[in-house]
């Protein structure tokens, strides 16, 4: 299957898609670019990655040539069209194409930045092998430039150093300066002692990893002990255990620096839990991309008793469909499936246990198959579309509040996405009764 990539306004088969040879970030490396990663067919951490994606471009002095909510959208038409369910989406943006070869910056009033979007698709990303076994890394001397926090698209120095260990037998490189460690050639990098979590402080030396965030936050909800400091590379070989971080690895234990074993050479105990809280950490506030939204979900109130919640694919049909594959009279199944705009199974969710507090619900239940969304509703009442609007009702009310941060203004711009999809829901909400879907 050809991809559907983006460049600049439009969504393209990838063999037709074409960038000038005067781009800036094709003869300078003048770009910047984030890679946000894709479970169960949602970005991960997507604020993040979008905060990061701005920071880059203002201390570039770079205009964007979309909003951070339009690039929301490109994101997840891009994740829709190719069927993403694990991978990863690439994002470039740079400083466009003038008419000639400059090193002076071109006047983004008449040269607008370039911005390029592609899926990578990569099943078995969250399941991994190779964090079964970790990984094995050298060491490097980081002769990267001073700015290491802005993510640009100069990357040769650190394919050289995948290179360099994959000629040694490793598979990565962990840099050094001044005999500390910085970080991998793509990732953050961590030590383990005891139970103490080490990793080197954010500056400019080091790239401010999302999935660093993340796991740091995750780490102390633990209980788990963090020192953010320097670490050299003798330490790190008298470690306990390593590890690394980044969007398309998540959490990977390393069990060799420089032919050294750590431990008895197999991940320790801390890497693969780690890997564990974030996947289902991340994987939980996948949906909501904003703080804010997922504030407001926290608030839901949570029927339990009544409602099912159904991990993908054979779960959610054996929970919302009866063995027979036929549903009983009393039965009722709301399919929104084939519909992109309710192509969320947290969406099903949330709707489903709206509905399971009314009185006349039996049982709701949503669930994901197949690609597919499903809203499953056993009643013994005839549920009309008023009681439906009155079950949504509350729910549009919690996600349309006034918003002020930037990262809330995402959310706010999401509640409204939210609010047009449920009008429609609930005006579409006849009870389309399925056999197999
Ligand atoms: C040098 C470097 N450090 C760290 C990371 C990890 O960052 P993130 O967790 O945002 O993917 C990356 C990711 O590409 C990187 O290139």
């Amino acid at each position: 299957m050809t991809r559907t990539v983006y460049v600049n306004g439009n969504y393209l088969p990838e063999t037709e898609a074409k960038i000038s040879i005067f781009d800036r970030g094709f003869l300078m490396a003048d770009g910047v670019y984030e890679v946000t990663s894709v479970l169960d067919g949602k970005l991960i951490d997507f604020d993040a990655h979008a905060k990061r994606l701005r920071r880059s471009l203002d201390e570039l002095d770079m205009a964007s040539p979309v909003t951070m909510d339009e690039l929301l959208a490109i994101h997840r038409e891009l994740v829709l069209q190719n069927k993403v369910e694990e991978g990863l989406v690439y994002l470039q943006i740079t400083r466009g194409a003038p008419a000639d070869r400059d090193f002076a910056f071109p006047d983004p009033e008449t040269v607008p930045s370039s911005l390029v979007l592609f899926t990578q698709n990569k099943p078995g990303l969250a399941d991994s092998p190779v964090a079964r076994v970790g990984i094995k890394v050298i060491s490097i001397e980081d002769i990267r430039w001073g700015r290491r926090d802005i993510k640009t698209i100069q990357l040769l120095y650190p394919s050289m150093g995948k290179m360099i260990a994959k000629k040694a037998g490793a598979d990565d490189a962990w840099m050094i300066q001044d005999g500390h460690v910085t970080e991998g050639t793509s990732n953050n990098a961590y030590i383990v002692k005891g139970r103490k979590i080490i990793t080197r402080p954010r500056s400019n030396d080091i790239l401010h990893g999302i999935t660093r965030a993340a796991v740091l936050r995750f780490a102390k909800e633990a209980q788990m002990e963090i020192e953010e400091r320097r670490f050299t590379i003798d330490e790190a070989k008298e470690a306990d255990e390593a590890f690394i971080t980044s969007a398309s690895t998540f959490v990977m234990p390393v069990v060799e620096i420089d032919g050294v074993a750590l431990g008895d050479g197999t991940p320790g105990k801390v890497a693969p839990r780690l890997r564990e809280i974030y996947l289902e950490e991340s994987r939980e506030a996948a949906i909501w991309q904003s703080e804010r939204g997922q504030a407001a979900l926290a608030t839901l109130p949570l029927p339990a008793r009544k409602y099912k919640s159904t991990a993908p694919d054979t779960a959610a049909r054996q929970t919302i469909l009866p063995k027979s594959g036929k549903l009983s009279s009393l039965s009722r199944i709301v399919r929104i499936s084939q519909n992109r705009l309710y192509s969320n199974v947290m969406a099903a969710r949330n709707i489903a246990m709206w509905l399971a507090q009314f009185r006349t619900v039996d049982i709701a239940a949503s669930g994901y198959w197949r690609n597919r969304f499903l809203i499953a509703v056993w009643t013994q009442a005839k549920l009309g579309t008023n009681t439906i609007s009155a079950a949504i009702d509350p729910l549009i009310r919690l996600f349309i509040t006034p918003v002020n941060s930037e990262s809330s203004d995402l959310g706010h711009q999401i509640s409204i996405r939210w609010k047009e999809r449920l009008t429609t829901f609930a005006a579409q909400i006849s009870m389309v009764v399925i056999r197999n879907a």
